[in-house]
């Protein structure tokens, strides 16, 4: 399918693999639409997936162009990472092999190692390098830091800090929980943190949180008043979240994952806000908190217009944290030895 539009402004080429799964079906539109990369930006989709889901790729690309959308120029569907990795500009990797019954965690990394090594070798081989300093990738499927971090060793061209993995949906819930404790609109609560890995042990931090209440900024702890719940339930509720919607949903998040997709990708596209910071999954190495180089690590990060970021410094860690901060570490270091052990075997 070709669409010529935006004549004079060249398309920003846009990777989804997974693209026929339940988030990639929440999120095409919003990419195609201009909520991501702006309303201006003509968008050239390229949607990967498997072989045998090739022919749900093509109702997914019939309805896109039945949506006909300004901004749409070009759809391609394949399941040819050689070609859906192609000079792209961006890659949103949602794809990965589910946890099936019975699967041990190490038989799982090894068959994600596998799609993602797989992924990085396309994209160190075929990929752009455009002016703004070559391909920007968020990883999604899980495990998502870890998987982050098998793409990157794989893509030895491409610089390390332009591959993250989204942490974003946790720092979503961990803002939805405090802006409905205290009763305010969501956009009232800021600078929430997600540190370590996407996964039961990653630790909610709000105590550098900021909630605005008639006009006056003012530290989430403050306002919470109640340091028991921020230490307890709140972290737990966030850390069990996505467990708590596939019990009630029957399948995973997706509509608020692909939310979070887009609010990753556009901050990390125009940059955060003022002083304000989000939480994204990043390489580790030369942080100032601490924790050991060579992994994806989510951290408060604070990104330029120019797409270039960097991790916010100098916030106190009390002990409390500490503990957290480095119980999440140790497990993100058990599945990257793990991980590499499977690239080797
Ligand atoms: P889904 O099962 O609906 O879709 C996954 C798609 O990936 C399928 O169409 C499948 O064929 C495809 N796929 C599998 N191997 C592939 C490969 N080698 N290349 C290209 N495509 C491939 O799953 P859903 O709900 O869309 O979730 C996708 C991933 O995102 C899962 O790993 C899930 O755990 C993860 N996830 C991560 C979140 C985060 O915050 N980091 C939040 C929610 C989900």
């Amino acid at each position: 399918m070709v669409t010529k539009v935006g004549k004079g402004v060249e398309a920003l080429r846009v990777v989804v693999t997974g693209a026929a799964g339940q988030i990639g079906y929440s999120l095409l539109y919003s990419v195609a639409k201009g909520d991501v990369f702006g309303a201006n930006q003509p968008i050239e989709l390229l949607l990967l997936d498997i072989q045998p889901m090739l022919s749900v790729l093509e109702g997914v690309v019939m309805e896109l162009q039945d949506c006909a959308l300004p901004l749409l120029r070009e759809v391609v569907a394949t399941a040819d990472p050689m070609v859906g990795f192609k000079d792209v500009d961006v890659a949103i990797l949602v794809g990965a092999m589910p946890r099936k019954e019975g699967m041990e965690r190490k038989d799982l990394l090894a068959a994600n190692v596998r799609i993602f090594m797989t992924q990085g070798q396309a994209i160190d081989k075929v990929a752009k390098e455009n002016g703004q300093g070559q391909i920007s990738v968020v990883v999604v499927g899980n495990p998502a830091n870890t998987n982050a971090l098998v793409t990157r060793k794989y893509d030895p061209s491409i610089p390390p800090q332009n591959f993250t993995c989204l942490t974003r949906l946790d720092q979503n819930r961990a803002q939805a929980q405090i802006s409905s404790r205290l009763g305010v609109s969501h956009d009232k609560v800021r600078n929430c943190i997600i540190w370590g890995n996407h996964s039961s042990t990653q630790f909610p931090d709000v105590r550098h949180a900021i909630v605005n209440i008639d006009g006056k900024d003012i530290p989430v702890p403050e306002a919470v008043k109640d340091d028991s719940w921020l230490k307890n339930e709140f972290i737990k509720t966030v850390q069990q979240r996505g467990g708590a919607v596939i019990k009630a949903r029957k399948l995973s998040s997706a509509m608020s994952a692909a939310k979070a997709i887009c609010d990753h990708m556009r901050d990390w596209w125009f940059g955060t806000k003022g002083n304000d910071w989000v939480s994204m999954g990043v390489p580790s190495d030369g942080n100032p908190y601490g924790i050991p180089d060579g992994l994806v690590y989510s951290f408060p990060v604070r990104v330029k217009p120019d797409h270039s970021y960097e991790i916010v410094s100098g916030l106190p860690i009390d002990d409390f944290s500490r503990e957290k901060m480095d119980a999440t570490a140790k497990e993100l270091q058990e599945e990257r030895d793990m991980a590499f052990a499977a690239c080797e075997a």
